[in-house]
C-alpha cells in the first residue's frame, strides 16, 4: 500500500500535477510536516542585526519548535539551542534582547551558560541520579549573508549545500553591509505551503500585480531548480533603470529557499519574506527589507510598493485556501515553464515527506536493524 497521511497519499506528483488539496487543508498533514520538513530543513530564524553584541539573544521557531539563538558572551560565536527548559521543559527566552551570563529559566531557576551547560540547579540535593549532563539541546547554526539559519537535524547536509547559489548572489551584491530599510508582519488564513507557492508562481503576475508587471520586463526570466531551492532571475524594465546604469544588468532574484524562505534581491534592495506555519489554515508572514545605501531614499516607496503587492497576494492566497476546503476537488495543474518553481517546491515536499513516511525510510529501518 502507498504511504498516506489523512488520505493524502505521499507519492511525488506527476510532471504538470498538483499536490491533492487536502495536502493544504488536513491537521494531520501539518503536523506531519513538521517532522518530516521542518526538523529537516535549514530555516531562517533571525538577521545578524539581531544578534549585534556578546549577550544579544532572539527567541525563534523552527516550525512549531522554539529555538534560542545567541551571541556567546565569552567567545562572540553564534549558537543555537532547544528554547526548552530541561527539568519540566519551560520556554526559557522571549522575543529578543541581551541576557545575563546565564540563562534562567523562570519557572524553577535552572540556568544554563551561553554554551548550553547546566550550570545551576536549586536543591539540587534532591534530585535523584547524575543531572549535571543536562544541558541544553543545541541546534546547528549558521549565516548567509545579513541572515542567521537554524537546523535541528545533525544528519542534514551543510548549510552551503542547502542554500545554493544565494550567499553568491548577496555577496556579490555587497548585501551583508546593506541597512534594515523596514519590516513588516502580516497573518493570513492559509496553509503556508500556498503562500510559499503564490511567491514562485510566475503566471499571476499580471492579473494580480499592477506595480510588478510594470517592473519586470517580461518574459525575461530564467529559472534555476536547486536541490533545496529554485530561483529566477528576470531583467528590470529598462524605464525604472536609471540613466546611469546598464539596463542589461539590472536583474531582480526572486525564489525560495526550501521550505520557507523567500529572498529577493534587486539592485537596490534585498527584500525577504518567512513564512512561518503556524496551523493548517493559519500562516504569519515576516518581511525585511534591506537597502543599498545609494537607494536609502527610496525607502519609503519600495515599502508602500510592497505593502500594495503583498496585499495583492494575500487576497489570492486565502483566496485559494478558501476554494481548496472543497470537498470533491481533485488535484489541479501547473504549467511547466510559469509555474515550474512550483512543481519544484512540491516535488522537495513529497520527497521530504517520503523520507519520513514512505516504506524505505532509512532511519525507520536503521531502529529495525534492517
Ligand atoms: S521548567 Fe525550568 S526550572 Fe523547572
Ligand atoms: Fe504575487
Amino acid at each position: 500500500m502507498r504511504p498516506a497521511i489523512d488520505g493524502v497519499e505521499l507519492a511525488v506528483p506527476a510532471p504538470g500535477r498538483n499536490l491533492p488539496p487536502r495536502a493544504f487543508t488536513s491537521p494531520a498533514v501539518f503536523d506531519a510536516e513538521q517532522r518530516a520538513i521542518f526538523a529537516r530543513s535549514w530555516v531562517h530564524v533571525a538577521d545578524l542585526v539581531d544578534l549585534p553584541s556578546p549577550g544579544s539573544y532572539v527567541a525563534a521557531k523552527i516550525g512549531r519548535t522554539p529555538v534560542l539563538v545567541l551571541r556567546d558572551r565569552k567567545t562572540g560565536e553564534l549558537r543555537a539551542f532547544l528554547n526548552a527548559c530541561r527539568h519540566r521543559g519551560a520556554q526559557l527566552l522571549d522575543g529578543k534582547g541581551t541576557c545575563d551570563k546565564q540563562i534562567k529559566c523562570p519557572y524553577h531557576a535552572w540556568s544554563y551558560g551561553h554554551d548550553g551547560a547546566l550550570v545551576g540547579v536549586p536543591y539540587r540535593e534532591e534530585f535523584d541520579g547524575d543531572i549535571a549532563a543536562m544541558g541544553l539541546v543545541p541546534v546547528r547554526v549558521g549565516t548567509v549573508g545579513p541572515l542567521v539559519f537554524a537546523c535541528l537535524d545533525p544528519a542534514a547536509p551543510e548549510l552551503a549545500a542547502w542554500v545554493g547559489q544565494l550567499p553568491a548572489a548577496l555577496e556579490l551584491a555587497g548585501a551583508a553591509s546593506w541597512a534594515l530599510g523596514y519590516e513588516l508582519a502580516y497573518e493570513l488564513e492559509a496553509n503556508w505551503k500556498l503562500f510559499v507557492e503564490n511567491a514562485n508562481d510566475g503566471y499571476h503576475i499580471q492579473f494580480v500585480h499592477d506595480l510588478l508587471t510594470d517592473l519586470l520586463a517580461p518574459d525575461s526570466g530564467e529559472t534555476t531548480l536547486e536541490a533545496h531551492g529554485a530561483y529566477t532571475v528576470a531583467r528590470i524594465n529598462p524605464a525604472y533603470v536609471p540613466p546611469e546604469r546598464d539596463p542589461g544588468e539590472a536583474k531582480i532574484r526572486f525564489g525560495c529557499i526550501f521550505p520557507n524562505l523567500i529572498p529577493v534581491l534587486s539592485p537596490s534592495d534585498l527584500t525577504y519574506i518567512r513564512v512561518d506555519p503556524v496551523a493548517h489554515d493559519r500562516l504569519r508572514l515576516f518581511v525585511r527589507s534591506y537597502d543599498h545605501p545609494e537607494f536609502a531614499n527610496l525607502r519609503e516607496l519600495r515599502k508602500l510598493a510592497f505593502e500594495r503587492t503583498a496585499d495583492q497576494d494575500i487576497a489570492v492566497v486565502e483566496r485559494t485556501m478558501r476554494g481548496l476546503h472543497a470537498e470533491g476537488l481533485p488535484p489541479g495543474v501547473h504549467s511547466s515553464r510559469l509555474e515550474e518553481r512550483i512543481g519544484h517546491i512540491e516535488r522537495l515536499w513529497a520527497d521530504a515527506m517520503l523520507r519520513e513516511y514512505g516504506p524505505t525510510n532509512k532511519r525507520l529501518l536503521a531502529v529495525a536493524g534492517a
